[in-house]
């Protein structure tokens, strides 16, 4: 066998968001350059187990040896692709795991993983820097339902409720009155940890979207692009045929991209220093509010996140390059 780096590419997962990394597996798959790396594939299963086909393997560093301990033996991973989107994946849970095995791997580290997938916290970093987001309040676990109903009245309804640190669009829900929003929370609840988040309900408002990229140390950010569907941005539309229509260059005055791209460099280097990731927006009459960063985008092959590097001259497949070469190389 020739000898080329070992790609490891995992994808699967506990979370809610299984289906949209298996999409993504199913594209990237096809993107791997075969000629260059050997492609393994671990599927992480709904209840977390690790498997190669319905063999179990974990990540682990034996000495100076690591890998993927498989069979009794280390398996030698040059870079792996954790393709996981929210609980689990994108959160720095299995970013830590990579790390603490020895493993490269492709986006951000730990800490950019678990800011970015906790809204509040990242809501918190971005008002820090100047940059608008939402009028919003946190909801901690173990409210009743009179905590509740006080907080709402501090913000007033309509709103819009969000799990924490889900994606998505899992149990994000625009909610008019008290009991909706018990359901909600409680729903969040079982569902995520670490509480939930409502926010003013953005109104008459568009979907703009930033793609980022590293490369040897320098920062890519891509034209701002932007999602439109009916309602809101909801899973089924995410991820569904024709359930919303994306394009790569929003039609916008010149000196709004000009802010969008401000608030993205603000933004990524505070918050995702490495990798890749997508920078959300708001648009909403004059108004331009930062919603979140997803450091793990959706990479499947509707997705908006590929596209957005197509714009600036990087193909789906060079895109993958990138992404492995840097994780390789540490650029990481
Ligand atoms: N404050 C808000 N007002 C109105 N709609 C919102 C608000 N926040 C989020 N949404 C809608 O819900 C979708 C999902 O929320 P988002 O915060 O992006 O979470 P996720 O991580 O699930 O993508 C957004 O794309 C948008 O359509
Ligand atoms: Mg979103």
């Amino acid at each position: 066998m020739k000898n080329i780096p070992t790609v490891l590419l995992i994808s699967g997962g506990q979370g809610c968001e299984r289906e949209v990394s298996l999409a993504g597996a199913e594209y990237l798959r096809g993107l791997i350059d075969r000629e260059k790396y050997r492609l393994i594939e671990v599927n992480i299963s709904p209840l977390g187990g690790w498997f190669i086909g319905d063999e179990a393997v974990y990540p682990l560093r034996l000495g100076n040896r690591q890998g993927l301990w498989r069979g009794g033996k280390i398996l030698r991973i040059d870079c792996a692709i954790p393709l996981l989107h929210g609980d689990y994946g994108e959160d720095g849970r299995i970013q830590g795991a990579l790390d603490t095995a020895g493993i490269p791997f492709v986006g951000c580290d730990t800490v950019s993983g678990a800011v970015c997938s906790d809204k509040s916290y990242t809501r918190a970093v971005a008002e820090s820097l100047g940059v608008p987001v939402a009028r919003g309040i946190p909801l901690p676990e173990g409210l009743d339902e009179r905590e509740l109903r006080e907080r709402a009245r501090e913000l007033g309804y309509p709103l819009f409720f969000k799990p924490k640190r889900l994606g998505s669009s899992v149990g994000a829900t625009p909610v008019y009155n008290d009991e909706q929003l018990y359901g909600a929370y409680a729903l969040s609840c079982e569902i995520s940890s670490g509480g939930a988040l409502i926010e003013e309900l953005v109104e008459e408002k568009r979907e703009l979207e930033v793609g980022v990229l590293y490369r040897s140390g320098k920062r890519i950010i891509s034209p701002v692009g932007e999602v439109r569907c009916e309602g809101f941005y909801d899973y089924r539309s995410k991820y569904r045929e024709g359930g919303s229509e994306v394009t790569a260059r929003a039609d916008i005055d010149e000196s709004v991209e000009r802010q969008i791209l401000d608030y993205t460099e603000r933004l990524t280097s505070e918050l995702c220093p490495g990798g890749l990731c997508r920078v959300d927006y708001f648009l909403s009459g004059e108004r331009i509010l930062f919603n979140e960063i997803n450091t793990m985008p959706g990479f499947t092959k509707t997705s908006l996140y590929p596209r957005l590097m197509a714009e600036v001259g990087i193909s789906p497949e060079a895109l993958c390059e990138i992404l492995i070469r840097e994780a390789i190389g540490g650029g990481r």
